[in-house]
């Protein structure tokens, strides 16, 4: 999914990232470091946009809602469940921030891996989960002679409308 978010001078910013989850309360999970370029964006500005594109059945996804982090057992256990790759580059250095030396990439991976081997339950603080609460969900569906299905639904506290939208 892509997920937009509000960058700190205000202009839009946008990456993809792996939907983690849906949660029974209608949360929808993705996970990063929070001091990534999407973590200080989400703690100045706890909005976002998430957006899915399946172009074999030419249908679109959208939300838009408020972000909440999960709490710290939860971004504990995302972490470990994590492929043993992913969670030592995560620890070996910051995501987002500037690689000092390309050349010592290679070796801070290889150390935390070995932290990894000594302690597999080994966490990240920074390993963050994040949740977006949607205020508005739109189901887009293509249709060949373009008279496409669009039904937005909007939430009123705890109920939602829905209306067919022109396309
Ligand atoms: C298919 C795909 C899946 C990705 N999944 C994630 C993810 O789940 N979490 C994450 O932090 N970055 C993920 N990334 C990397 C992000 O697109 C992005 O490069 C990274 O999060 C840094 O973005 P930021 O500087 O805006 O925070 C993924 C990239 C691709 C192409």
């Amino acid at each position: 999914m892509t997920l937009s978010t509000i960058g700190t001078d205000g202009i839009p910013d946008a990456r993809v990232l792996i939907l983690k989850d849906v949660t029974d309360d209608g949360r929808w999970a993705f996970a990063s470091g929070i001091e990534s370029g999407k973590g200080s964006q989400l703690r100045a500005n706890p909005v976002a946009a998430l957006t899915f594109y399946w172009s074999s059945q030419i249908r679109s996804v959208r939300l838009r809602g408020h972000i909440e982090v999960a709490p710290a057992e939860t971004n504990a256990t995302d972490f470990r469940e994590r492929g043993l790759s992913a969670r030592a580059v995560a620890l070996a250095g910051t995501q987002s921030t500037t690689v000092g030396q390309p050349s010592t990439m290679g070796q801070l991976i290889e150390q935390a891996h070995q932290r990894l081997k000594h302690d597999p339950d080994l966490t990240s603080d920074g390993w963050t989960v994040w949740l977006l609460r949607p205020i508005a969900i739109e189901f887009w569906q293509g249709d060949p002679s373009r008279n496409h299905l669009r039904i937005r639904y909007q939430r009123h506290g705890a109920d939602w409308t829905s209306r067919r939208l022109w396309p």
